[in-house]
């Protein structure tokens, strides 16, 4: 067996001689937090495994939870935590599992579904990205979400703490200040602890009936609401007036913290990412800035009062949505350290800002941007934030000249074409019925996988996707009222609230699916419980009358039979906020007719970037489209979903790419040491620990996402023993 590099230099290792890493005492050898610890730095200082040796990296165990669904493309993006020996995870099925770190042999299982009948709950599923430790003591627990539940068990059996909540679960729905149990919340990022406290964001939906996106606070050992932030400020609350008028924050809801937290533990800090405000595409019900839509928020993690802010979009208008957790960083300037946050965004960009004033620590210009041609009632903001430093790490703008070499001429002449009639060439074009090119695209730049940070060298590893989406803009369907079938009616609640993501011809849009033929898998009651609970990303729409459901229904299930009964409009109290005139037409990306992305290569990046310098120190392209380009040796690069995670062993490991590698690369110089093909691809970031001598990587292989199959396993790898 190879020698334990571990050094005892120091509590911080290796990474002391280097560098400062004066805020984190556990020293990097550890992962009881995803992300490895409260930093979200996905740094381990751990170095058995190190560049020389890396390429004999093999199988330690496999973890099958058996409960993966293809028919559903169910998906693993959790990424695990490893406590005193033991790896907790969650499953397809949202189980959550506490496995032998050494062996992967289960200890025990949760399943959340209790008595829930079986099809019902099999549509209540979230995707979960991770799970959160508590000790006090002997008093050792776990809290995940699944569905719209948190739920506390006991870390030794998995049994649920009783006194935690109702029997040991608390409902998202209740304490966000008004009824909330017809709309849709759920978490998919893990809560942080602070002492005895679990902060959790939230998953809302994306429509303008969303549920309020607040950042709350529970006792961990009663479930009890201890503090609330509300993410869209309450009046007399700062940033209040950043909204149009007083009655606003009662009826717009989002600007969600969905993409998980950091914390400086050592002052009390709590660092935010928020999305955008609904409606994500059409901003004239909610003219302004839009606070705290959009922003990196410092908290005080005692008791939910703000420390400062900073908005990185103003106005959104292109569901531009911070994706990942604020990472803990320390930059040099002018010789001296700086401990700042550091936060990568969808557009491309990383902000620097500084921990204590939340002052951008490059500068930032706030840049003219297209005001026009807006839609009617819009009134886009003039300027955005334009880091001078650090560079960018996607593409940001499109020409003529960016078309995919790859294709057959045709395809291409046929692409240019279409360019020609869509607007492009700026980030922040307003969304318009002429379809506009979206690039960075709606998932990125960087998304939910999270960046990792070297502390010892200041280096950042981002990967980042280049796709380009198109987006266009289309008027909300109408009917006169009374005068429809139901089959009219459900088409028209269709356009309204479902074609953005399943498409005006129902053949499903990005990672949306297909809803042709869809009588063929679900009966018509089956459905109906789907609209009602959700399924991952596939929100709820419990405000839904049961007619309106069956409308729906007759529409997407083709029921004449059902269709051609008189549909009475449910009377409805008029909400002028909730009347939103357009309507985003599908989460389309620019694609040629054979499928393959219009623009050119890469379309998924690594990226290194020196956080103190601001350069890009190397930048690889992440994977390869093997059908498009046969050429293995200068891959495209794909698109991907899960993040890195890297060691003082000079070793950067990701997965996340379509094409269902597990890779290392060595860290300082971006070459490729080992690859493995994954039994799916593992859409999630690693985490790296040591169990009983050896060091271990391990990674959920889910697969389900960009058309690539479903799958239910956890691969651990490590040094031949
Ligand atoms: C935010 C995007 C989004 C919206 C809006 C949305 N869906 Fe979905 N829908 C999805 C996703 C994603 C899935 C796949 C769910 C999964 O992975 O389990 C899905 C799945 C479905 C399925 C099951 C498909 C299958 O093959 O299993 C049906 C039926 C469906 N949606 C109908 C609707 C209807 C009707 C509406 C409007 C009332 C709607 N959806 C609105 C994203 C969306």
């Amino acid at each position: 067996m190879t020698a334990l590099k571990l050094s005892a230099l120091s509590a911080c290792g290796i990474a002391f001689l280097f560098s400062s890493c004066k805020d984190n005492s556990s020293g990097y050898t550890t992962w009881r937090v995803t992300g490895g610890s409260k930093m979200a730095q996905h740094y381990s200082s751990l170095t058995q495994i190190d560049s020389s040796n890396v390429n004999q990296l093999e199988v330690a165990w496999e973890y099958h939870s058996g409960d993966a669904d293809t028919a559903s493309h169910s998906q693993l993006q959790c990424s695990p935590i490893m406590v005193d020996g033991v790896v907790y995870g969650t499953t397809p099925k949202l189980r959550l599992f506490a496995v032998d770190a050494a062996t992967g042999k289960q200890k025990w299982i949760f399943d959340p579904k209790g008595n829930a009948n079986k099809f019902f709950w099999n549509f209540i599923m979230n995707n979960n990205r991770g799970v959160t430790y508590w000790e006090d003591g002997d008093d050792k627990r776990i809290l995940y979400c699944a569905g719209s539940n948190i739920y506390e068990l006991n870390a030794a059996d998995g049994k649920p703490v009783a006194t935690f909540g109702n029997d040991g679960k608390v409902d998202l729905h209740n304490d966000l200040g008004l009824d909330a149990s017809k709309m849709y919340v759920t978490a998919t990022s893990p809560g942080i602890i602070y002492k005895d406290l679990y902060i959790i964001g939230s998953r809302v939906n994306e429509t303008a009936d969303a549920a309020p996106g607040h950042i709350r606070a529970y006792d961990v050992r009663t479930g009890k609401l201890r503090w609330i932030f509300h993410t869209i400020p309450h009046p007399g609350e700062y940033g209040y007036d950043t909204w149009p008028d007083t009655a606003a924050y009662r009826h717009i809801g989002s600007a969600n913290s969905w993409a998980g937290f950091s914390m400086d533990e050592k002052h009390g800090v709590l660092f935010a990412p928020t999305g955008s405000a609904v409606y994500d595409f059409y901003g004239g019900k909610r003219l302004g800035k839009d606070l705290f839509a959009n922003c990196v928020l410092a908290i005080d993690a005692e008791t939910g009062k703000l420390k400062w802010h900073y908005q990185v979009i103003h106005h959104d208008m292109w569901d531009k949505d911070l994706p990942t957790a604020p990472v803990l960083v320390t930059i040099k300037k002018d010789g001296k350290d700086i401990d700042a946050v550091a936060q990568p965004t969808k557009h491309g960009f990383i902000f620097v800002l500084d921990r204590e004033t939340g002052k951008p620590l490059f500068p930032v210009k706030e840049t003219p941007v297209p005001t026009s041609p807006a839609l009617p009632g819009e009134q886009p903001w003039p300027t955005q934030p334009i880091p001078e430093l650090p560079v960018p790490y996607a593409r940001q703008t499109l020409t003529d000249k960016d078309i995919n070499p790859y294709l057959p001429d045709s395809s291409k002449t046929e692409v240019l074409n279409r360019l020609k009639t869509y607007r492009y060439g700026n980030m922040f074009l307003p969304p318009g019925k002429q379809p506009s090119v979206i690039l960075p695209g709606f998932d990125g730049g960087a998304e939910w996988g999270g960046p990792a940070y070297d502390p010892s060298t200041g280096i950042m590893y981002i990967n980042a996707n280049e796709m380009a989406w198109v987006m266009t803009i289309t008027d909300t369907k109408t009917n006169a009222p009374g005068n429809e079938t139901f089959i009219q009616a459900g088409q028209r609640l269709f356009t309204n609230n479902c074609m953005s993501c399943h498409g005006a011809d129902r053949k499903g849009t990005g990672n949306n699916p297909s809803l042709i033929n869809i009588q063929a898998k679900y009966k018509n009651n089956q459905i109906d419980t789907l609209l009602q609970t959700g399924r991952r990303m596939m929100p709820s729409f419990k405000q839904f009358t049961p007619q309106e459901r069956q409308a729906i229904i007759s529409f997407v299930a083709n029921d004449q039979k059902l269709g051609a009964a008189k549909f009475i409009a449910p009377k409805q109290v008029h909400d002028p906020y909730l009347d939103i005139p357009y309507e985003m037409a599908g989460y389309n990306k620019f694609l040629s007719k054979e499928g393959y992305p219009a623009i050119s290569p890469p379309y998924g990046t690594l990226n290194a970037v020196n956080l103190s310098t601001g350069k890009m120190v190397w930048r690889i392209p992440l994977g390869n489209y093997d059908k498009m380009n046969p050429d293995k040796a200068n891959p495209t690069g794909t698109e991907n979903y899960g993040g890195p995670a890297v060691t003082a062993g000079g070793v950067l490991f990701i997965g996340a790419s379509q094409d269902g590698k597990m890779r290392a690369f060595n860290k300082r110089t971006g070459k490729l040491l080992w690859e493995y093909k994954l039994p799916a691809p593992g859409f999630a970031t690693p985490a790296v620990y040591e169990a009983n001598g050896r060091e271990y990587l391990v990674i959920a292989c889910g697969g389900g996402k960009l058309g690539t199959k479903s799958g239910d396993s956890y691969v651990a790898f490590a040094l031949p023993k």
